[in-house]
């Protein structure tokens, strides 16, 4: 069902807009020898993908595409594992746009694909709960906000904060709040990278918020426990 992640789509929606935000998507052809250049990290059901002016979502969906590929390969045979998996491969697609259209979709396409896979392998959803936690995360991932300023758009702009989603044994969920710009340019004022391969010391960021364990399956209603 690689399919429907890559259908075609319009490159452009207006010519105000490409001139005002330069939206132009990118095509399918693109997006996948792009992500090419990095198809083990495509494929890495936890690896992290941000994408800072997303659109509608054109690298964020084939990513999500591949994992859920990998998922289905692996676990299919689980409704279990595939629900687990699926549940950090969604938590793992993070995106920023200034246009509110862009954030709605996006956040709609991503679900509409989760959902249309799992149908697809399952039939049906045993409770509400997986795709009300699927629908939380994208719409606390997918950001609508400005990636320069690193603020969200609203009446009162507030600086960008992500979650961090880690799971461990028995289904059980951590989220951590973090500032984007704290991420962003903490590391650089204390000259120390945010990644390193080769052992070096990392930054390691302070959370701005932290939330209890939840079971996967009720991090739609985690908000309610605190
Ligand atoms: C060239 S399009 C790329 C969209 C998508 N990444 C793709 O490849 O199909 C640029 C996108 O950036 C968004 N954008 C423009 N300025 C932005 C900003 N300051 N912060 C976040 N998004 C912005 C536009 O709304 C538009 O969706």
């Amino acid at each position: 069902m690689r399919d429907l992640a890559s259908t075609p789509i319009i490159q452009t929606v207006s010519k105000q807009r490409v001139a005002d935000y330069g939206e132009v998507y990118t095509s399918p052809r693109e997006v996948n020898a792009m992500l090419d250049l990095v198809k083990q990290e495509t494929e890495r059901i936890e690896s992290r993908f941000l994408e800072p002016a997303c659109g509608n979502g054109n690298f964020l969906i084939e990513v999500l595409s591949r994992k859920l590929s990998r998922i289905s390969s692996r676990y299919r045979k689980s409704r279990l594992e595939y629900e687990r998996y699926a549940v950090s491969a969604i938590s793992s697609l993070y995106g920023i746009d200034i246009l509110e259209d862009n954030v709605l979709e996006c956040r709609n396409r991503l679900y509409n694909y989760f959902i249309s896979q799992y149908i697809d392998h399952f039939g049906f959803f045993t409770s509400d709960d997986l795709p009300n936690t699927a629908k939380y995360i994208f719409n606390r991932n997918i950001v609508w906000g400005d990636a320069l300023t690193l603020q969200t758009v609203e009446d009162n702009p507030k600086p960008i904060v992500f979650s961090e989603w880690s799971l461990f044994m028995g289904g059980m969920v951590k989220r951590r709040d973090f500032s984007f710009f704290e991420l962003l340019y903490q590391s650089e004022n204390n000259s120390m990278p945010l990644f390193s391969d080769t052992g070096e010391d990392v930054f390691i960021p302070e959370p701005e918020k932290e939330f209890p364990p939840v079971h996967y399956l009720k991090i739609w209603d985690m908000e309610s426990a605190v």
